[in-house]
């Protein structure tokens, strides 16, 4: 895919993130927000992507990548335009307390099935479950010991595949995790999440998850997210949510980053 052209819709934590690797790997990014390129010079700058209208983000470009808040996606469809053949990645994570109660999904709709249902295309779920500061700075060369798996879920084969070849020219071990019915495996608040897991721990992990607990789960963890104060560092959340999926339990680093969040729930 590289000289191809990515669009990212969103501009905030995870669209950073993308944006600096897809460049640094050679993709050329287009990137829109809802208040339009003028307020993206600074984005623009750091990362050389180049800034668009909405409406132009997803024009000639070969994927299209959404990241921004969930319940926000429904704006998008009267602005945006997607050309037949683009591949549409969707980042997002629902948290009703953020995004809005969105029926479909608490009567047990997977997320991104409800994205595909809003966009009127297939919709692939990648990179959800690593938190951004992983996503920019955690990556590895294959073939590296313990480099992260990202699970990656779609309905389209195809678009799947073209998908997975872009998480490994990233730096990270693509996981074929199948069509949308199981993605819920790799939402917030179940093992697999934002736990940076090797190949082997992300299988081990995503077989873990809990159907019957899955909404109960992940709204815990959203009580829980909302209370952690930005001071406590991406890679302090994934010690300890790699602790509390039972990984680590021998590591000093994992208890004392578990006692910190602990503490720093308590004080907030
Ligand atoms: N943060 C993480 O580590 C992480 C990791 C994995 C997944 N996620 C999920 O990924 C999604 C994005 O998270 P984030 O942390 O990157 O969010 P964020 O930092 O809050 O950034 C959100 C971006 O979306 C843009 N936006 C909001 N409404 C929009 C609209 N209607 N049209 C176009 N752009 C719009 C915002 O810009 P304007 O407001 O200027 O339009 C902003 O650039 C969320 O669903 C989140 O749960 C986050």
């Amino acid at each position: 895919m590289r000289n191809k052209t990515i669009g990212i819709i969103g501009t905030g934590n995870v669209g950073h993130a993308l944006a600096v690797r897809l460049i640094a790997t050679g993709y050329t990014v287009k990137v829109a927000n809802s208040r339009g390129p003028h307020t993206l010079i600074a984005f623009e700058n750091t990362t050389k992507a180049k800034a668009v209208p909405l409406s132009a983000v997803a024009a000639d470009a070969d994927m299209l990548i959404i990241a921004i808040p969930f319940g926000k996606i429904r704006e998008l469809t009267s602005t945006l335009h997607l050309p037949e053949k683009v591949v549409v990645v969707d980042t997002g994570n629902y948290y009703p307390e953020r995004d809005g109660t969105i029926a479909e999904i608490e009567e047990g709709m997977p997320e991104t099935q409800w994205v595909s249902a809003q966009l009127g295309v297939p919709v692939v779920k990648a990179f959800n479950n690593i938190m951004a500061s992983s996503l920019a700075s955690n990556w590895k060369p294959a073939g590296i010991k313990n480099r992260i798996a990202l699970p990656v879920a779609g309905d389209d084969q195809l678009a799947r595949n073209e998908v997975k070849a872009l998480v490994e020219e990233l730096g990270f071990t693509a996981y074929d995790a199948g069509d949308l019915s199981d993605s819920w495996r790799q939402q917030p608040g179940e093992p697999a999440y934002c736990t940076d897991p090797s190949l082997s721990e992300l299988l081990l992990l995503l077989a873990r998850a809990n159907r019957k607990k899955a909404m109960a789960n992940r709204d815990k963890a959203a009580k829980l997210m909302a209370r952690i104060p930005p001071t406590f560092t991406g890679q302090q959340l994934v010690r300890a949510s790699r602790l509390s999926a039972g990984l680590d339990i021998w590591q000093p680093k994992s208890w004392a980053a578990m006692l910190q969040l602990i503490w720093t729930i308590l004080r907030a």
